[in-house]
């Protein structure tokens, strides 16, 4: 298997580097890309942590060399928030650099499942969806929005109010990764109850949780640990996936149809990326609402992107 990390320099590039150089299965590659001169310091870095896991450094102008022969590719590539500023602030400068990314993924290694992480993805996944149709590979078992931080989050806050193992809290968070799109099923989570009061707390907090973090790093930039976490456990549920393993993780794809044209929800992978988006299930009243109020933002935040992926 061979991983491309786009945007490898960054902070969730060189945390989700390591988690991936000792985590992927022995014999794996792994390509490190970033437009910042250090990615070839970054990848001799990880080289020397004893692994059996092949990682490579490339830099310059065009990503294609880090691109050949790729499996799975992750972008983490563009701007982060600053405190007062929100996700969608970012579209001015992220949107192209996903374009152009996306342009490159789809000459060189059209067949690889994509994973974006690069905000806003509730926009920059439709972007890339447009530029795959554009060039004719556009398969949409194979791209995903990685909303797994929200599902992490959700765990660990879950866990931490209600005095639990981390490990034995499990919870779906649908719709997409931003504000009110991002909503977590408490209803559904199995071994706890929740008051209305802890409903909206937590609901909120979960949905805060990124400006929590923007907040606390005061114009350093937001998530990168966390997510450099969340996106190995993506990209490492992918690459199970692909050996042939049935593994469910939440995502932000294409196809579900009901709410949106693109919409996080539990999927299962596979061979082939998505094997089936599978049903979320019964939710509360309190969901439901809150899922009938977020659509219009979610609708028009993909609306953007595809507006924007289609222009020349
Ligand atoms: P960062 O600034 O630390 O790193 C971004 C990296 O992208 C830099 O190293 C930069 O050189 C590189 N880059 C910029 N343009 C590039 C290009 N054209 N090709 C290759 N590399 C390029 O930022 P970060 O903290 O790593 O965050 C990256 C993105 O991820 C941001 O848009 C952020 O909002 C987003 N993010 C998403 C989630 C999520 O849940 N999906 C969570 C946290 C952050
Ligand atoms: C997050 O949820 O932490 C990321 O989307 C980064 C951000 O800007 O909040």
């Amino acid at each position: 298997m061979k991983v491309a990390v786009i945007g490898a320099a960054g902070g969730i590039g060189q945390a989700l580097g390591l988690l991936l150089k000792l985590n992927l299965p022995a014999g794996s590659k792994l390509s490190l890309y970033d437009i910042a001169p250090v990615t070839p310091g970054v990848a001799a870095d990880l080289s020397h942590i004893p692994t059996d896991v092949e990682v490579t450094g490339f830099g310059g102008e065009d990503c294609s060399p880090a691109l050949e022969g790729a499996d799975v590719v992750l972008i983490s590539a563009g701007v982060a928030r600053k405190p007062g500023m929100d996700r969608a602030d970012l579209f001015n400068i992220n949107a192209g650099i996903i374009k152009s990314l996306t342009a490159k993924v789809a000459e060189v290694c059209p067949k690889a499942l994509l994973g974006i992480i690069t905000n806003p993805v509730n926009t920059t996944v439709p972007i890339a969806a447009e530029v795959l149709k554009k060039a004719g590979v556009y398969d949409p078992k194979r791209l995903f929005g990685v909303t797994t931080l929200d599902v992490i989050r959700a765990e660990t806050f879950i866990a931490e109010a209600k005095g639990k193992a981390c490990s034995d809290i499990k919870v779906n968070v649908i719709g997409g990764h931003s504000g009110v799109t991002i909503l977590p099923l408490l209803s559904q989570v199995e071994g706890v109850s929740f008051t209305d009061e802890e409903v909206t707390a937590l609901t909120t907090r979960i949905q805060n949780a990124g400006t929590e973090v923007v907040e606390a790093k005061a114009g350093g930039g937001s998530a990168t640990l966390s997510m450099g976490q969340a996106a190995a456990r993506f990209g490492l549920s992918l690459i199970k996936g692909l050996q042939g393993e049935e593994v469910i993780e939440c995502a932000y794809v294409q196809g579900a149809g009901d709410n949106a044209e693109f919409f996080a929800q539990p999927v299962k992978l596979g061979k082939n990326g998505v094997e089936a988006i599978l049903d979320y299930g019964s939710i509360s009243e309190f969901e439901q609402k809150a899922l009938d109020d977020m659509l219009p933002t979610l609708k028009g935040d993909i609306e953007k992107g595809v507006e924007f992926g289609q222009a020349e």
